[in-house]
């Protein structure tokens, strides 16, 4: 077996400043090796805050779970893991804060898109087009669906379909045909090298083979986890979760994901005031959040230089409003 190493947190001063400023209920919803975590955790303690706080760690990916109890170990009283899909993210805030006697409502949640490099260097998930291993890619082991499935059973035009619209691949319909073809001739694919040879066999040579490889993994991995549609639903439902005042960062790694998270904060912090040149003076509904972050913030080049990861990453935080009522603002 392939020994992974647990991931670097990203942007993880960033996510302090923006999310760490006051003791209460703080929700990472993406836990991975707890990185993220144990930065926030470190920076509630430096702050004296974390004797009114909870940490809620969220993910649907068992061997995460149990890197991140080890890793946040000596915050035990402080932290509770939990093994869900973020999409429930509101069923699951408000179970741990019924079964502690706290108000269901986040003053942090952080969203830190995508898979772990744990996840990716580990042959056996089949993540990876560089690594030999079965066609799975789930991020939840019990989750029916694996890339396999997908590759055996979609016809032509599906794959095709698929690759375009989740991995934006110029070449989907031919790279849907060779693997149609490989399946006729050959029964099945079940390898991850299996499927990276049909492509690099079909794909323009040099850089643009190893373009071609990730999106078509990418594509894959985005529809075995639903990717794109939990995610709007966790926008939704974790801004509902948000106490006044309280912060949602969110971290994206492409331009798919970056898209939604634009879009549904820009939805919420928009008003609505009815149709054209009715002239109300208060609109019919106040947005419910204000953007922290007016363009999503990258890494800088010392923090890519340590971690590439963080190439691809922007991060954007977004405030939910208060109309008045809170304690803070009287
Ligand atoms: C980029 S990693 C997070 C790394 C983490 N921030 C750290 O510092 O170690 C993303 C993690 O989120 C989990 N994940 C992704 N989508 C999820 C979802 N819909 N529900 C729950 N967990 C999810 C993955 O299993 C993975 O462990």
């Amino acid at each position: 077996m392939v020994q992974a190493t647990f991931h670097e947190p990203v942007l993880a001063a960033e996510i302090i400043a923006f999310l760490v400023r006051k003791p209460g209920v703080y929700v990472d919803g993406t836990l991975g090796g707890g990185g993220h975590s144990l930065a926030m955790l470190h920076a509630l303690v430096d702050a004296g805050f974390h004797e009114g706080s909870l940490l809620i760690g969220i993910d649907q990916d068992e061997a995460a779970l149990r890197e991140a109890h080890e890793k946040l170990k000596e915050f035990d009283a402080h932290v509770i893991l939990v093994k869900g899909n973020f999409e429930d993210i509101e069923g699951l805030i408000t179970r741990v804060c019924s079964d502690k006697g706290l108000k269901p409502k986040a003053v942090g949640i952080l969203l830190d898109l995508g898979v772990s490099s744990f996840q990716i260097d580990t042959a056996e998930r089949g993540f990876s087009y560089l690594r030999e291993g079965p066609l799975d890619m789930r991020m939840d082991i019990d989750a029916p669906l694996c890339a396999g499935d997908i590759v055996n059973s979609y016809d032509e035009k599906e794959l095709a379909r698929l690759f375009y619209r989740y991995g934006e691949e110029p070449r989907s319909r031919s790279i849907a045909r060779a693997i149609v073809a490989y399946r006729q001739k050959n029964g099945s694919i079940s390898r991850t090298q299996e499927l990276a040879s049909i492509i690099r066999d079909n794909a323009h040579g040099g850089e643009r083979v190893i373009k071609t490889l990730s999106r078509v993994f990418q594509a894959l991995r985005i529809e075995v986890n639903a990717e794109l549609d939990v995610l709007r639903r966790a926008l939704d439902d974790g801004i509902d979760c948000l106490d006044e005042h309280g912060r949602m960062a969110v971290i994206s790694y492409h331009s798919l994901e970056d898209r939604i998270v634009k879009k549904v904060f820009a939805e919420k912090a928009r008003s609505d005031w009815g149709p054209k040149g009715v002239g109300l003076r208060e609109p019919l509904a106040w947005g419910t959040v204000a953007p922290v972050t007016r363009k999503p913030l990258l890494a800088t080049p010392q923090e890519i230089e340590l971690n590439s990861r963080a190439r691809s990453a922007k991060l954007r935080v977004i405030e939910k409003i208060c109309h008045g009522g809170c304690s803070e603002c009287q």
